[in-house]
């Protein structure tokens, strides 16, 4: 893997332009196995997991095309022709659960692999298996992979045990084609979800409620091709903009934006003393100093992000006071902790609370990333450290961010991209 070496201390200033959303180009890219056709999606980010699912779409027998700047990506799955994701690539994948839906809408059946992704501690996915029992789907786990296969797909009452974002899309995904109507009880309501549902409705789906807690799904039999869809800008790539530049005592404007999405960072932004301003698809961010402590609670949409957990740690360490942040979505996800003690925070872990003392001027340090948020918390972490950061293993980063390093050099930060050789 690469590194990035980081020269600290430097105000991010200027403008921003954000990218699609990973979590939505996740789910929509194998919700396109559901047509035998052609569709188009624009504002793909270019980021290392959307390469792996297209190299399990193309071994699956879909033909994938990009145009050269490789954000929009024409997907024809009319020669499908397997309906098993090969161990070797799916393992590296969090969302490789989604071809389950995708292929068992399709074929009736699928064969996966338990999903990879980032380490949190457990991450189980029952939920998604009850829900596609119920849909009259019989599951086999042997070796790993997990072979799907249903008679008929049926619709059904699904109530989720726990509010869970990946569940809700894999069953939206399933339910498509069933016959009947299949509802979606204790659904997640990220605004990736209703992508998804947008998506699946302009290829002739008939999903309704995505964003509530109760999503409907009246199967229909057959979708059409030729759909083009524009992904939503990805909401966590924006707060973590929002929060270098906070951390940097910044002045950014972030482009391509929907804010009603960022409101549980942009409460939290306001109460640390940090200016918002927002308008149509654009947020500036101003920092003037002064940061204060907060509290933070990590709850599903439109509750404040998990994903923007690990950042918002590091803004904390120059706010005045003592600050905590409640996990509750994850069972361990402060693997980056470690690191920033190793740049001077004062910040400790008690069960699922990181209790940061603030107000403690971090000092560069080669330091490590675990995973994807956390690598970017890392970066962050640089920006505002005195003297030289290494952040190592960016190949976590890279699989979520496009292009991290080259946006935040725009923004005036010192950052370079070696090979970790060096
Ligand atoms: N859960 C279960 N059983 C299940 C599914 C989930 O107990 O069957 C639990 C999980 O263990 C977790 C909670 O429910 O405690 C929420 O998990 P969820 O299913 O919502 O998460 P996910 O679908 O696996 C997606 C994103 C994550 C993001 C979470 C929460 C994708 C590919 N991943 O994961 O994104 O943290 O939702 O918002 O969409 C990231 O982008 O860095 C990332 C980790």
């Amino acid at each position: 893997m690469d590194k990035y070496i980081i020269e600290g201390q430097r105000p991010l200033t200027g403008e921003v332009y954000i990218s699609g959303s990973k979590n939505a180009a996740l789910a929509i890219i194998p919700a396109a196995l559901l047509i035998e056709g052609k569709c188009r999606i624009e504002d793909v980010p270019d980021i290392g997991d959307v390469r792996i699912l297209d190299e399990i779409l193309t071994y699956l027998g879909a033909k994938v095309s990009y145009t050269d700047d490789r954000n929009t990506i024409e997907i024809d799955s009319s020669c499908l022709n397997n309906w098993a994701a090969p161990y070797e690539m799916a393992k590296k994948l969090r969302a490789s659960y989604y071809l389950l839906g995708g292929l068992l809408g399709r074929f009736g059946r699928a064969e996966v692999s338990f999903p990879g992704g980032c380490d949190f501690g457990s991450r189980p996915i029952d939920q998604h298996i009850k829900g596609l029992e119920a849909l009259g789907v019989k599951i086999e786990i042997e070796h790993g992979i997990i072979k799907a296969e249903a008679k008929k797909l049926v619709g059904c009452k699904i109530y989720l045990d726990v509010v869970s974002v990946g569940a809700t899309i894999n069953l939206m995904l399933a339910a498509v084609r069933a016959e009947g109507t299949t509802i979606i009880e204790n659904a997640a309501k990220e605004p990736h979800i209703v992508d998804v549902a947008n998506f699946l409705n302009a290829m002739g789906a008939n999903v309704k409620g995505a964003g509530t807690d109760i999503i409907r799904v009246m199967g229909v039999s057959t979708l059409r091709g030729g759909a083009t869809h524009a992904i939503i800008p990805d909401q966590i790539e924006a707060g973590t903009f929002m929060i270098a530049a906070a951390a940097t005592d910044g002045d950014i404007v972030v482009r391509n934006i929907i804010p009603k999405h960022m409101e549980p960072l942009t409460a939290k932004l306001l109460e640390m003393n940090i200016e918002v301003r927002q308008n149509g698809d654009w947020i500036r961010v101003i920092s003037h100093g002064g940061i204060q402590k907060a509290n933070i609670k990590t709850l599903p949409y439109p509750g404040y992000p998990t994903d923007l957990h690990p950042p918002a740690a590091v803004l904390l360490c120059r706010a005045a006071g003592t600050s905590m942040i409640t996990e509750t979505i994850y069972d361990n996800r402060f693997h980056y902790v470690d690191e920033l003690q190793r740049m001077g925070a004062g910040i400790r872990v008690d069960g699922r609370v990181a209790v940061i003392e603030g107000a403690s001027e971090l000092t560069g340090a080669p330091i490590k990333a675990h995973d994807l948020r956390a690598g970017a918390a890392l970066v962050i972490a640089g920006l505002i450290a005195r003297g030289t950061t290494e952040v190592h293993n960016i190949g976590y980063i890279d699989r979520g961010y496009e292009n991290l390093d080259v946006k935040l050099r725009s923004l005036g930060a010192s950052i370079t991209r070696v090979s970790d050789d060096c």
